[in-house]
């Protein structure tokens, strides 16, 4: 008859190890919880379609975590890198040079046109930014992007959000040609403000 079981008896005969074992186990335990507990409380709502710089700095960016609205805004880049624009609009190039007069009308005509959604500044925030998904782009951020040739502003702004489901307006029988090549002009310079007299702008202040 078998009396005695040598894996019993090993344990039996380490007491410390087994304290020591089953103390690492309640460490990781411990450990365990306290991460689950985080990750169920993410600072930020997940998958918010609202631009965040900060959001993209920490890289947390990728298709998997996009939004519907993102993904629409994504449709009007994803087009202009494959299909280029329209034929309409192909090659088309600012004909104004920028100078001070030709930033404050764009400035103006923005401040109208465009800040309501894109906000004053360019930064997606205008006062009904909030109802609109996908939100409005951030035009200051958008600018620096090498995409934002001016055939493609062109042809964003001329056609609108239409083609990709967005609240965009098309600004082609709004405004005129050279109305829309003066707020690429201002967007280009830099969208500098216009809260104040805007005169104080110089050829100085927007030589490129
Ligand atoms: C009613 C709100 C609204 C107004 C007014 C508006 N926009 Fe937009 N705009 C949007 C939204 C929303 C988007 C993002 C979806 C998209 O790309 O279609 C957008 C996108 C854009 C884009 C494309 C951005 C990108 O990521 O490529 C440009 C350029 C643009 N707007 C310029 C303008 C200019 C210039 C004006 C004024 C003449 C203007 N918009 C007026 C809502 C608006």
């Amino acid at each position: 008859m078998v009396t005695s079981n040598p894996i019993r008896d090993r344990h039996a005969t380490t007491p410390g190890g087994m304290a020591v074992f089953l103390l690492l186990i309640f460490i990781a335990a411990v450990l365990y919880a306290a991460s689950a507990t985080t990750q169920a409380q993410p600072a930020t709502p997940c998958c918010s379609d609202r631009w965040d710089p900060a959001r993209e700095q920490r890289g947390h960016w990728g298709p998997g975590r996009m939004g519907e609205g993102q993904r629409q805004r994504m449709a009007r880049h994803w087009t202009f890198m494959h299909e280029g624009v329209p034929a309409e609009y192909a090659g088309q190039e600012n004909p104004f040079e920028s100078s001070a007069d030709v930033v404050s009308e764009g400035g103006q005509l923005y401040a109208t046109h465009c800040a309501l959604c894109h906000g004053s500044e360019g930064l997606g925030d205008g006062l009904i930014a909030n109802s609109l998904s996908p939100s409005p782009a951030l035009l200051a951020r958008l600018i620096q992007m090498p995409m934002a040739v001016d055939a493609y502003l062109l042809w964003s702004i001329s056609e609108g959000g239409q083609a990709f489901g967005t609240d965009m307006p098309a600004f082609k029988d709004v405004l005129s040609e050279e109305d829309i090549w003066k707020i690429i002009s201002y967007l280009r310079a830099g969208l500098p403000s216009m809260s104040e007299d805007s005169s104080g702008l110089n050829d100085q202040d927007i030589a490129r």
